[in-house]
């Protein structure tokens, strides 16, 4: 582990760092996973079991890491997945993340649960690229205030979370539950007068219900493309084309949902293989070098997102470790094209991958 006057030079250097400074609850809740953390495991262990087939005597000069998602150019396909409450691991939360993806040029989801109102992140880095994560509540009405002030803060995509009809069993939350009460307040949820009667109720209060049928009712209340996240299987993922959704979002949840499901970087192959091209695919789930971006891109992503290491970041140093943690990924990623032959990243393909190992 490094020093305190060591750099941190990977991402997990930042993990170490941030379990030092952290309360024991808080560094619960962000590492924690559902029941045994199989998948929590697997979403890393099935990265370092793929192996590259890099191709050599390209001209390496120009390596140019930009795409675009959505129709939006990114610097890199390298962006921030929706976490909940940033003010669990720095003092102004999301305020300090939007910044440093703001400054990165990447794209940040936002959580329904953040620690500050969408207004209030939007007001902090008002030129950043965010969607905006929805977790479906049984309040019909809240769903739609939620989308349209999504809408109408500029929010350029919304970002449907669907496998968490109910929590997953987090074991160490559940230990910790007294500790971590005051630090999960849904800063989105507050009514004008800035009471919270929401707040104890935060977490029951998602939809059960949600099914395919109200794709099209989200549809129907805004303009803004409808993206899936958390589809694991080709039948989903044939659904999701059919009911006209204009992204897939590839996740496990980092594992906090059900365990036991496929590692992310598992599943992505049959999900793209259903896709066919038809609509964009992302990735989220135990990335934490540049090989595993390019590795997910050559499966069928077309961007993959962070979840723990930003909030290692953040714990680390605020803004400017969300900034580092962004900026040592996008290195390495660098590193791994040249290194493989890659000089765009339309150039990454499945030839890039050894089939042996798959
Ligand atoms: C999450 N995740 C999540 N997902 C979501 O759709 N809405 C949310 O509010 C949250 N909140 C949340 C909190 C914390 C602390 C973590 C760690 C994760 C899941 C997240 O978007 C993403 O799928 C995973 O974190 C990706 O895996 P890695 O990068 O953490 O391995």
């Amino acid at each position: 582990m490094p020093g305190p006057e060591m750099p941190l030079v990977c991402l997990t250097d930042f993990q170490a760092q941030a379990r030092e400074q952290l309360p024991k609850s808080s560094w619960d809740f962000i590492e924690g996973a559902a029941d045994e953390g199989i998948t929590m495991q697997d979403n890393i262990a099935a990265f370092k079991k793929i192996r590259l087939r890099p191709r050599y005597l390209r001209d390496v000069s120009e390596v140019d890491t930009r795409t675009t998602i959505q129709g939006e150019e990114i610097s890199a396909p390298i962006c921030i997945s929706p976490t909940a409450f940033h003010c669990i691991a720095w003092h102004d939360g999301e305020v300090s993340t939007a910044r440093a993806a703001q400054a990165a040029n990447i794209c940040y989801v936002t959580s329904t649960y953040s620690s500050h109102t969408m207004e209030d992140i939007v007001a902090a880095a008002p030129r950043g690229l965010r969607w905006f994560q929805l977790s479906v509540q049984s309040d019909w009405q809240l769903n739609r205030q939620l989308v349209q002030r999504a809408e109408s803060q500029g929010f350029k995509a919304l970002v449907v979370t669907v496998d968490s009809p109910i929590l997953g069993k987090r074991r160490q939350d559940l230990r910790n539950q007294i500790h971590l009460r005051g630090n999960l307040t849904p800063k989105n949820f507050q009514s004008p007068d800035k009471t919270n009667p929401k707040s104890s109720a935060l977490l029951t209060s998602m939809s059960t219900r949600f099914c395919w049928d109200q794709i099209l009712w989200l549809q129907n209340i805004t303009r803004l493309p409808i993206i899936l996240k958390g589809i694991l299987t080709r039948e989903d993922a044939e659904l999701a084309v059919e009911h006209k959704v204009q992204g897939i979002f590839v996740s496990n949840h980092g594992g906090r949902q059900l365990d036991e499901v496929p590692a992310s970087i598992d599943a992505l192959a049959e999900v793209a293989a259903a896709v066919r091209g038809r609509v964009e695919v992302y990735l989220d789930g135990g990335v934490r070098t540049g090989n595993d971006v390019l590795k997910a891109l050559a499966l069928g992503a077309k961007c993959i997102f962070l979840g723990r290491p930003i909030l290692w970041g953040l714990a680390c140093k605020g803004e400017k470790g969300v900034a580092e943690v962004l900026n040592i990924l996008k290195d390495e990623f660098h590193t791994s094209m040249a290194l493989t032959g890659c000089r765009s990243v339309a150039e990454i393909n499945r030839d890039l991958i050894q089939l042996s190992k798959l």
